[in-house]
């Protein structure tokens, strides 16, 4: 069986095409089960392994059935390896046979930056042209690149919560078109940005409601449990609230704390990509509105992009 690696994804992919790619996989018929999610082992050796399937609604007798295998082994640091594993395998839909093993970290970081750009796409101002990324990590350089493919950016501020990380990511950056800053304060980052990308680790709120402006668009990655914040209570009130999926609600940071502690009422929440890519809901109605979408990924991002993968690599292939 053909193993398809991270820089080989690197290689097939680009963001204009994967993210209609999304479009059309959330405005589509795939069928999504709740993800697996199981605890291995204890103490110190605690693992978690999550198991996220989707499949094609041809499946059978057409299509593709995938699967993304996340190891999360927290032990792994103290041997100097990546706490987090994953893996992804797309199968035949016609017939269940394997396909291709595709490196599901970096699937991961394209398919989660592909997504903040389509909700991007329905939500931020059209000539929305300065992010701010906050974080400065894996996802950083992808929502830059994702971002790019959707609004006509031309600046791209950076802040990260030790500034010799969002220095590394600058200096990685350079030469690229855009007029590159560092932020040291955050809050006239955000009062000047037209998109906000969170994408860290944080605990505590970073995003403030106070400091947003009227035509902000914020995009919030990072927190994915309840003990995790990018944004505040006042943040997620000020702006018209949009979700991945009906996930965010009950799991990962920011929207499913706010509803859970009632500081946001559930009506307050829009929609989610499916209902915007099917044009059940309405985007940005005005160029003064704050919107806000919160992510915590799908499987059938996951899908959607591993078959476009496969697709490019059989095309080259031919
Ligand atoms: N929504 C999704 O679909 C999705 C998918 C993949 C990853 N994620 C999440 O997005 C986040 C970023 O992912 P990544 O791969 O870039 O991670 P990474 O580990 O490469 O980078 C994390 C960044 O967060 C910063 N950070 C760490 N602790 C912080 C704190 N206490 N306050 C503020 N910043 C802090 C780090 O300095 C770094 O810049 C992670 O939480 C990850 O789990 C979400």
């Amino acid at each position: 069986m053909q193993v398809i690696s991270a820089q080989e994804i690197d290689r097939l992919l680009d963001y204009p095409s994967l993210i209609v790619a999304l479009r059309d996989a959330f405005g589509g018929t795939m069928v999504a089960p709740v993800r697996h999610h199981h605890e291995v082992g204890s103490g110190a050796g605690h693992a978690t392994h999550l198991i996220m399937p989707a499949w094609t609604g041809d499946a059978p007798g057409g299509g593709f059935v995938g699967t993304k295998i996340v190891n999360v082994f927290p032990a792994n640091s103290a041997k100097g390896l990546p706490a987090v594993y994953g893996s992804y395998l797309l199968q035949s839909g016609e017939t269940g046979a394997p396909l291709v093993v595709l490196d599901g970290t970096r699937l991961t970081h394209w398919r989660t930056a592909a997504a903040s750009a389509l909700a991007a796409s329905f939500l931020a101002r059209d000539d929305a042209a300065h992010l701010l990324v906050i974080g400065a990590g894996a996802l950083a350089p992808e929502l830059i690149k994702a971002h790019s493919a959707v609004r006509p950016i031309k600046a791209v501020t950076l802040w990260n919560h030790r500034r010799e990380s969002a220095e590394r990511l600058a200096a990685s950056l350079a030469g690229s078109p855009y007029k590159l800053a560092i932020a040291d304060d955050l809050a006239a980052a955000v009062a000047g940005a037209d998109i906000i990308s969170c994408a860290t680790l944080s605990q505590q709120p970073i995003v403030l409601g106070q400091w947003l402006q009227p035509g902000t668009h914020v995009d919030l990655v990072g927190a994915f449990n309840m003990a995790m914040r990018e944004a505040d209570d006042a943040a997620l009130l000020r702006a018209k609230v949009f979700v991945d999926t009906p996930a965010a609600k009950h799991e990962g940071g920011d929207v499913a704390v706010a509803l859970h502690a009632g500081a946001v009422p559930e009506a307050h929440i829009r929609g989610d990509l499916a209902a915007l890519c099917a044009g059940k809901v309405h985007g940005r109605d005005d160029a003064s509105d704050i919107t806000l979408f919160k992510s915590v990924g799908a499987s059938i991002e996951d899908l959607a992009a591993a078959m476009l993968v496969w697709r490019k690599s059989q095309a080259k292939a031919a």
